[in-house]
């Protein structure tokens, strides 16, 4: 009994003091191991009569449980006071908050989109969703850009094999939104557009506009004219002047070229606008009737105007980005800027 309580205060003082692991496991070794005290106690009680076989034997197991135990308890101890260490040694991070510079931000493209998006809701347009595939028809046909119609040559269009196009422009959409809503009709649909371009720092096989219509009865270019200056000065944040220029695009008719006066110099000349006092941003018109007919609106009731903004372009000249290809790259220092000049 004696020399179990011997044992007991021995392992009491050792596993008291230890403080790492490997001591923990000599101090295993030393009680539980093939010599060890406890074992060398068990190898003891065949010799014993039986009453003492009862209760050293129960005595022992007791010991012995209690010393697995403490060595458990240490052990999960232990192990947690290793890893705080390691952990104090690194540098001071909390892994759980956002990393400071490294938080993403909201692409460029996005973000221009998003203010356009809110200016026109406020002037009571809805919000269209246009597809990313679409019918050669919609794209062209509806349109009115007939097969063979010279006015397919300026848009290097990707053919799907099952006869389906990447949408060369937003202006795709045009039809489908007609026919849902019929007229009137107020809408913005801005999209991803493809066309097989030679890339260079203006040209993308990828790119982003962003189309408009409102149709109804009386409606005229001074709409037109109003709705785009409202929105240029809201999108620069100052008041800017608009000109028309004749353009031609199959589905308006007049068809307009819109510049805005520059907002970067107030029209003086400068590297944005090349010294001209104006930027080219908006191509625009009145809505071909064909356009409207395939729409099944009656041109002679409703008339309408539409455009096509040139998102990427926006977005480019905002920015100050001087190179198309950055709005798809993966240049978080170029993408991350997320002030508005
Ligand atoms: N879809 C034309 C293009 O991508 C742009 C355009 C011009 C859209 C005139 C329009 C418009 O709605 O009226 O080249």
């Amino acid at each position: 009994m004696n020399e179990l309580e011997n044992i007991k205060e021995l392992f009491e003082e050792r596993i008291t003091s230890v403080n790492d692991l490997n001591e923990l496991n000599a101090i295993r070794v030393d009680f539980l191991g093939k010599n060890g005290h406890l074992t060398t106690c068990m190898k003891l009680i065949k010799d014993l009569s039986n009453e003492e076989k009862k209760s050293f034997g129960e005595n022992v197991n007791k010991l012995k449980t209690l010393v697995l135990e403490r060595i458990e308890e240490k052990k999960e101890y232990l192990e947690e006071k290793e890893i705080r260490a390691e952990i104090d040694k690194m540098p001071n991070v909390d892994l759980t908050t956002p990393s400071g510079d490294k938080r993403g931000s909201l692409h460029p493209v996005t973000i221009v989109q998003q203010k356009l998006i809110d200016i026109f809701r406020s002037m009571g347009f809805t919000v269209e969703d246009g597809n990313e595939v679409e019918t050669e028809y919609n794209n062209f046909e509806a349109v009115n850009i007939p097969k063979h119609h010279p006015a397919r040559d300026m848009q290097d269009t990707f053919y799907l094999s099952n006869g389906q196009v990447l949408k060369t422009h937003t202006s795709a959409s045009q039809n489908r939104i007609m026919k849902k809503y019929g007229a009137p009709l107020k809408a913005i649909f801005p999209g991803r557009c493809f066309r097989n371009e030679e890339l260079d720092a203006s040209h993308e096989n990828t790119f982003f506009q962003m189309e408009g219509m409102m149709i109804d009865k009386d409606v005229s270019i001074s709409n037109l004219i109003y709705f785009m200056k409202t929105m240029l000065s809201e999108v620069f944040g100052k008041e800017v002047n608009v000109r028309l220029r004749p353009g031609f695009f199959p589905f308006v008719e007049p068809g307009f070229e819109l510049d805005s006066s520059c907002p970067y110099c107030g029209g003086k000349g400068c590297r944005v606008c090349k010294n001209s006092g104006w930027i080219e941003l908006c191509p625009c018109g009145m809505i071909h009737p064909n356009v409207l007919e395939m729409g099944g609106i009656d041109p002679n009731e409703y008339q309408g105007f539409a455009f096509g903004l040139g998102l990427s372009r926006l977005v480019m000249m905002t920015y100050g980005f001087d190179d198309i290809r950055h709005l798809n790259g993966k240049d978080l220092n170029v993408l991350s800027q997320t002030k508005v000049k």
